[in-house]
């Protein structure tokens, strides 16, 4: 099988850390970004996608920006929603697999438990609900496909919350952050290294279980404690030499989420369980912590 290995919004968190993390298995890789693959262009996808003939389509893709799709549910529903059903379609046509990222935002955090995959989604925002639409439009085109669900994603690569912090960190004495929502930071290397593996599986197994998974580090936190973990492996790697951090030890404040309103509504609790993607595909996915650390370390 030498077809290329077909990787969009390879410039993203996630796209950046598959290009890297792709390249063991051997195919050639086409990675595209914004400019060189637009997902909402449905057309000059389809062109595309029948040039290329990929024999993986990875969609690293997608409208992000959760407060803005309130306003702008066209494009959101345009990228999320729409593209990955043609990205399907294609891939049916061609025998290609399909490999898709979705979001703990597909749930209403209603629940006390981690959400499994059989559990019912109830997005609370558009951009939720262009990624749910865009799960259903993958499963519906009949490709191979294969859909992680993950959650609260960072990398060194990109802008994300560990940064922020760090930033806002470097700026002011004080900050407030919300501690009622709960989920498990999962870097962007981490989401990768499992793709690939599961990937190697795919080419060298005769039969694969195809569709959808939770995938995200294990444990789980709030944006508080999250930041707090940030500011205080700063703190360690400035020690006393580089007073680096404007932000007074007693300077986190805990806030309801009530407290900072947002135009787009969170789910209070993202957990996700991810012991079906654990035992179908014998992995064992590691602390949120470790990642984090690895980030900071990469940052700092
Ligand atoms: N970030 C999170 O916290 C989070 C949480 C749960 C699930 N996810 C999912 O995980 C996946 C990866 O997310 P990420 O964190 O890597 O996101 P990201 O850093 O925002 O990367 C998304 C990439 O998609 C590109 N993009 C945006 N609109 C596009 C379009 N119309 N056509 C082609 N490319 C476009 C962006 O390019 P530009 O920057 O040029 O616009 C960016 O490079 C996504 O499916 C996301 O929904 C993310």
């Amino acid at each position: 099988m030498n077809a290329p290995i077909l990787l969009t919004g390879c410039n993203g968190q996630l796209g950046f850390e598959l290009q890297t993390a792709l390249t063991a298995l051997g195919l050639p890789i086409l990675a595209l970004n914004h400019q060189t693959c637009d997902l909402s262009d449905h057309a000059a996808l389809r062109r595309l996608l029948a040039e290329h003939r990929p024999s993986i389509i990875v969609n690293a893709a997608a409208y992000t920006a959760v407060d803005r799709a309130e306003t702008e549910p066209e494009l959101a529903n345009a990228v999320n929603a729409l593209a990955p059903g043609i990205l399907g379609e294609a891939a049916a046509a061609i025998g290609a697999l399909v490999v898709h990222y979705s979001t703990d935002y597909v749930f209403d955090g209603q629940s006390a438990e981690p959400y499994r995959e059989s559990d019912a989604p109830n997005p609370l925002n558009v951009y939720g609900h262009s990624k749910l639409a865009g799960e259903r439009a993958l499963q519906a085109s009949g490709a191979k496909h294969l859909i992680f669900r993950t959650s609260w994603v960072f990398g060194a690569h990109g802008n994300n919350f560990a940064k922020t912090m760090l930033r806002l960190a470097a700026e002011r004495e004080t900050l407030n952050v919300v501690a009622d929502q709960y989920g498990a930071p999962t870097s962007a290397a981490l989401l990768a290294e499992v793709t690939a593996q599961i990937l190697r599986e795919y080419l060298s197994s005769e039969t694969f279980p195809f569709g959808l998974y939770h995938l995200t580090a294990s444990g789980a936190t709030n944006w508080h404690a999250y930041a707090a973990h940030v500011i205080a492996a700063a703190r360690d790697f400035y020690g006393n030499a580089r007073p680096s951090l404007k932000l007074a030890a007693d300077g986190l404040n805990a806030i309801t989420a009530s407290a900072y309103p947002l135009p787009a509504a969170r789910p209070a609790n993202s957990r996700l369980d991810c012991s079906l993607l654990q035992r179908r595909f014998g992995l064992r996915l590691p602390p949120w912590q470790e990642g984090v650390d690895r980030v900071l370390q990469q940052i700092l």
